[in-house]
């Protein structure tokens, strides 16, 4: 029977069973006594499996022995307990058939050695080879898998938004532009102005930068759901935490208030390192010992601490009573960054922070008003060692504040009908948040830069294949 590496190592597969494995070869090792050692993985779980190829294999001189990193092999035989390293079974090969070569193995670009991260991003098609990238693989299955499951078991609805769309969610005009226009040619309307109604949907649309908007219509129906998509950002943001494209989970309840949202960001976050600790213990095992001393550690801390909850106000206060000389200068009224939300989180409570109810002119149009007037209910989590993981509100349910508030933004109502009919028809108290997958991914991995989070980043100048 064909079984996977993961399959032959758990020991669930009869030891002297026949058994074929297929994979690729990570190395391979002659031994003086004629056998050879061939580690092949196929990506099932993070430890390839030892082939042991003896010398009477058919073609034991002429390929066994020219095998080198990247062929790609089908090897048959029995698994034998394994002497040596924690590692369960071994394949005694009866027959290795090699499936495909490596042209040059020379300048094949996935060494059996440790390579920049750098590097591999030049070759993203290919550094899915590579421990390192395996690992972040299975790690973010997992923790998509424990994206659905958190909410299922919650009684959520899973909802698809639409990746092309006409509004703006986040009305900060950071979108990219969807057109089949002819560029060279664009139609003009009398007064100059590209005229999108002769664009392919008749109107001028773009790719979606949350899917918030579309989802509430679905929570304030089916009180419970959430969307989790591919998102898109057009700002010039140079930076390690930043994506042009990247995945977004975006919970919505309804009958809800901040601190609804809140409980439910921490019991999320909590839920999904959990799942990786007790599901990827073979990949975060490589992560600690090679990316990040502290990785497992971490998780479980981030597990068994309640976060904490400050005030937007007091968390002004906080940074500038602190003593620390910030590179951006600390005001109310004007947005936490980086260095201040990791200040924050890591030296001031050393654990994961809430900050909530921000001045109400730097968030956004949707956000729900406070009755003091200049601040709206929203909460950043802030997590050690990235700051931003996750962004939420209240939603402003009142008509007339939300016209006010739209108003206010520029924003053309024309756009926002739709929206605003949820105000019209049965409105009630719902609040919702968005939690970055790639943030996820970079913080669960300790990964440096969230450029490594996703297969293929999209960034300012960055986008290969
Ligand atoms: O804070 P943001 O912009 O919030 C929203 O989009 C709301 N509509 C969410 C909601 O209430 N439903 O983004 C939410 C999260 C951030 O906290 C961050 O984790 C991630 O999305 N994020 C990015 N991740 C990677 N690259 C970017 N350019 C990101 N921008 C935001
Ligand atoms: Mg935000």
């Amino acid at each position: 029977a064909v079984v996977s590496v993961q399959q032959a190592l758990s020991g669930s597969v009869a030891p002297g069973k026949e058994v074929t494995v297929r994979g690729w070869v990570r190395t391979r090792r002659d031994s003086k006594a004629g056998l050879s050692f061939v580690n092949v993985s196929d990506g099932s779980c993070f430890a390839p499996i030892q082939v042991v190829a003896p010398a009477d294999l058919a073609n034991y001189e002429d390929e066994v022995k020219r095998l080198t990193a990247g062929c790609a092999v089908i090897a048959t035989g029995t698994l034998v307990p394994s002497q040596g390293q924690g590692q369960g079974f071994e394949l005694q090969a009866t027959a290795i058939e090699v499936s495909g070569w490596v042209d040059d193995p020379e300048t094949y670009p996935i060494q059996p050695k440790a390579h920049s991260l750098e590097f591999l991003r030049e070759v993203a098609h290919l550094r899915p080879r590579t421990n390192l990238f395996g690992a972040v693989t299975r790690i973010r299955h997992c923790l998509a898998q424990a994206v659905h499951r958190f909410f299922h078991e919650q009684g959520f609805y899973w909802i698809s938004t639409p990746i092309i769309t006409t509004s703006d969610a986040e009305g900060a005009g950071q979108m990219f532009r969807v057109s089949t226009l002819d560029m060279a040619n664009l139609p003009r309307t009398g007064k100059g102005e590209v005229d999108f109604s002769k664009d392919f949907f008749g109107k001028e649309t773009f790719l979606t930068v949350s899917g918030q908007l579309n989802v509430e219509a679905y929570c304030l129906a089916l009180s419970k759901v959430y969307t989790f998509g591919p998102t898109f950002r057009a700002e010039n943001s140079h930076t390690t935490r930043h994506l042009a494209e990247f995945w977004m989970i975006e919970p919505e309840i309804a009958f809800a208030d901040l601190n609804d949202d809140a409980n439910l960001a921490e019991a999320f976050l909590k839920y999904l390192f959990k799942a990786v600790l007790e599901e990827r213990g073979d990949d975060m095992a490589f992560i600690a010992e090679r990316v990040q001393k502290d990785a497992i550690t971490r998780l479980q801390a981030f597990i068994d601490a309640p976060f904490e909850r400050i005030d937007y106000t007091e968390a002004v206060s906080l940074l500038q009573n602190s003593g620390h000389k910030f590179d951006y200068p600390v005001e109310w009224g004007l947005d936490l960054q980086t260095e201040h939300e990791r200040w924050l989180t890591e030296v001031h409570v050393g654990r994961p922070v809430v900050v909530m109810n921000y001045p109400e002119q730097i968030k956004a149009f949707y956000m729900r008003l406070n009755d003091d007037g200049r601040t709206v209910a929203a909460m950043d989590v802030l997590a050690p060692g990235i700051g931003e993981i996750i962004g939420g509100s209240q939603r402003e349910e009142r008509l007339d504040v939300l016209d006010r508030r739209m108003a206010q933004f520029g924003l053309d109502p024309a756009h926002y009908q739709w929206y605003r009919d949820f105000r019209r028809y049965g409105t009630v108290p719902h609040a919702g948040f968005g939690l970055g997958f790639e943030r996820l991914v970079v913080y669960t991995c300790g990964l440096a830069n969230i450029r490594d989070a996703i297969p293929y980043p999209r960034a300012p100048g960055l986008a290969t294949f």
